[in-house]
């Protein structure tokens, strides 16, 4: 990828462990960006995306590896790439005394933009996360789902061709998600590259052009979500409940249903092309399913591929 505006090879971060050897949080990654592209770093609780996600914002050092950051290293470039890139942490840092309005426009200020630049962006921005209402409201009364608008909002106040955004929908209703997907989509259609991490399946789907399966520090898999999906998982999924103590001995008498069998404590997946079918033969064997139900595979599946294990624990 020759323009690849992110571009990282085997970097790694260790944490100082007292009395214990260093923790290895983000243990060899290797991937790029491109321009104007929407990338995904998906991952269950721990995986090193946050930390990855600091690396390439030049808050935090690495400890081993390359990183490229519009071709500037974030070692000796760090004030540069932190003045061209937008930023919104996994927790929300606003200034809670301020007003919404008081926190874009001193956040620009921040970045030495002149105070009238500052004041429009502010209102072009209040638009953009639709709180015009809440302009002269103290961000401490804002519900969970203005304050995440808010704080993409702010993100973008210096105009930045990159979006970091770190776990953007965590804790929103449905609606709020749909709200920030819909801001996020505009975002890339006026050429934005976004790069974000989620352990939310769908939203990793939705939002991504392409993405890294994450665990434990190290990338399990790379692609679109279409073809991680076709390279790891089966086609459909049938999803049978029998009861968490009858769970374990009905799978027993599901051997050489479909093309792989997972048993997970609340119920049992089975993998097939087709998933009525599957059904059917299960049926066939005498047994009774309390319930069943006949699904596409998604990266959940991928995931509990990949790892062994489901991606919301
Ligand atoms: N400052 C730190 N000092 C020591 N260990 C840390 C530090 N920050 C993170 N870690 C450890 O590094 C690992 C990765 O953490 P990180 O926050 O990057 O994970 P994550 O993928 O963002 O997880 P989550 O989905 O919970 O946000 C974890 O085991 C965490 O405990
Ligand atoms: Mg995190």
């Amino acid at each position: 990828m020759p323009d690849a505006v992110i571009s990282a090879r085997s970097l790694r971060k260790a944490y100082k462990v007292k009395g214990a050897p260093d923790f290895l949080a983000v243990d060899g990654l290797d991937f790029e960006v491109a321009p104007g592209e929407s990338f995904g770093l998906l991952g269950p609780n721990g995986a090193g995306k946050s930390t990855t996600m600091k690396m390439i914002g030049a808050v935090s050092t690495r400890s081993g590896g390359d990183l490229s950051i519009l071709g500037l290293d974030p070692d000796r470039h760090g004030p540069e790439i932190r003045s061209r890139l937008g930023v919104v942490p996994q927790q929300d840092n606003l200034d809670g005394e301020l007003n919404c309005r008081e926190n874009l426009f001193i956040y620009g200020r921040y970045f030495g933009l002149p105070a009238r630049h500052c004041a429009e962006k502010a209102d072009e921005l209040l638009a953009f996360a639709q709180l015009e209402d809440k302009a002269a409201s103290k961000v401490d009364a804002l519900s969970g789902g203005m304050k995440r608008r808010l704080t993409i909002a702010r993100g973008l106040v210096n105009d930045p061709r990159i979006l970091l955004l770190d776990e953007p929908t965590t804790g929103l209703d449905p609606q709020a998600r749909h709200v920030l997907w819909d801001r996020l989509f505009r975002l890339k259609e006026r050429g934005t590259t976004l790069v974000l991490t989620t352990h939310y399946m769908d939203e990793a789907e939705q939002l991504c052009d392409r993405l890294v399966v994450v665990d434990k520090g190290r990338i399990m898999a790379e692609g679109t979500p279409a073809s991680l999906i076709r390279d790891h998982s089966s086609r459909e999924v049938l999803e049978l409940r029998f009861g968490a103590s009858n769970n374990a001995h009905a799978a027993t008498q599901l051997q050489g249903i479909g093309d792989r069998i997972e048993v997970l404590p609340d119920r049992i997946l089975i993998y097939a092309a087709g998933g009525e079918a599957a059904l059917e033969a299960v049926t066939a064997r005498g047994l009774q399913p309390i319930t069943s139900l006949v699904r596409r595979s998604s990266l959940e599946d991928v995931f509990l591929r990949l790892t062994g294990r489901s991606l919301i624990e």
